[in-house]
């Protein structure tokens, strides 16, 4: 038997219920493969300051640091986002954690699951073979710049800042997810115009002899949006600065159908880090309407992360069950509507193996026959 310490940040908004979901997508694939994963769950984000008054305590950073690794739900609360002049945000919570954990490196992998092609506002055949990774850079640019106001507040500044040596280990990291898919590496950049991109496209140059087999390719950030919609399956490896990847990977989830689909890794010097790419949906908290794949999907990452492979690969595989199946949550219209509870409870079923599922999937069936 195994022992695995995971570190819980839920978060705000449906943070907690997506994140209960994976956590028994987790248990399930304990009880099967004979793992025990042990749970220390931790404030962050708006909880965390209406609880603490920091959006990062200091016990949270502690939890991440003795774990093997993180989950992480969702952070953000519209009184913050409406109110420009809070002295302490959420979000602060999350840019500091990543920092401070040395996370540089954002894996957002874009699946498209065939039961979902027909969500993709895209004709079907400009989906057909997308498959691509978005490897963004968490830690510098703009996210991480100076930034200030002038004295009389008029003028404001964000500054992009990136040295050789963080282009060089996200690149390290673009080159080796290229070799091990279809060898295809772009860099995104906005080299016309900026340094910093003028600095990525140096040092992906000199790298690129290092990797003979992998085809290495260079777009503007403008042209990489487009081409992102209309020609997605060009994509393999997209390696990008933070904001740019901030921007391209929610684009890019439309091409899976919906955001809720996007899991992600986030990796670097200590312990890694798992969250969907989605935020905490406020509107949605408390309705077991959210759509907890997403989550799942990244504790399926987790479980790749601690080199448990046919564990990862049985969550996966559960997940495009119940779509084949028709099931799913709002945002996926599906033909079968699940609560975000019921869809976590019904792939626990199928990754344990048990018959419940079909009984759950039936007693949702008659619920809703019911209705109609
Ligand atoms: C993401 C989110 C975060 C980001 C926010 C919540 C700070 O949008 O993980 O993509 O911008 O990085
Ligand atoms: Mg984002």
């Amino acid at each position: 038997m195994r022992k695995f310490k995971i570190a819980v940040l839920s978060g705000d908004g449906i943070g907690p219920e997506v994140i209960d979901q994976a956590i028994k997508a987790l248990d399930a694939v304990g009880q099967r493969f004979g793992h025990q994963f042990t749970y220390c769950h931790a404030l962050v984000g708006a909880i965390a300051i209406d609880q603490t008054g920091d959006p990062l305590p200091e016990e949270t950073i502690k939890a991440c640091q003795d774990a093997d690794a993180v989950l992480f739900g969702s952070i953000g609360h519209p009184k913050y986002d409406n109110d420009p002049a809070a002295k302490v945000r959420p979000e602060q919570g999350l840019l500091r954690l990543r920092k401070t954990l040395g996370l540089y490196a954002n894996l957002r992998p874009v699946t498209i699951y065939p039961s979902l092609r027909d969500l993709c506002p895209l004709r079907p055949e400009r989906i057909e073979g997308v498959d691509m990774l978005i490897v963004r850079e968490l830690t510098g640019g703009l996210y991480f710049g100076e930034r200030g106001r002038s004295a009389d507040g008029q003028t404001a500044y964000d500054t992009c800042t990136y040295s050789y040596f963080e282009v060089e280990r996200i690149a390290r990291i673009g080159f080796a997810e290229a070799m091990n898919r279809r060898k295809k590496l772009t860099l995104v950049d906005k080299a016309n115009v900026l340094e910093t991109s003028r600095l990525w496209r140096e040092v992906v140059q000199k790298m690129a002899p290092e990797y003979p087999e992998v085809a290495v390719d260079y777009m503007f950030v403008d042209n990489a949006a487009m081409q992102l919609i209309q020609y997605p399956g060009r994509f393999d490896v997209i390696i990008t600065e933070n904001m740019f990847g901030d921007i391209l990977s929610d684009a890019a989830s439309v091409l899976a159908g919906s955001l809720g689909m996007l899991p992600s890794a986030s990796i670097g010097a200590q312990t890694s880090l798992f969250e969907p790419i989605h935020g905490s949906y406020p509107e949605a908290t408390n309705e077991d309407i959210a759509n907890p794949l997403a989550t799942i999907l990244s504790a399926a990452m987790l479980l790749d992360s601690l080199e448990l492979y046919a564990e990862a690969a049985l969550v996966r595989a559960s997940v495009a069950q119940v779509l084949d199946k028709g099931l799913g949550t709002k945002d996926l219209n599906p033909r079968i509507l699940c609560k975000c509870s019921e869809l976590g409870d019904i792939i626990s079923d199928i990754i344990e193996d048990t018959e419940m599922h079909s009984l759950r999937i039936e007693k949702i069936k008659a619920r809703q026959s019911t209705i109609i």
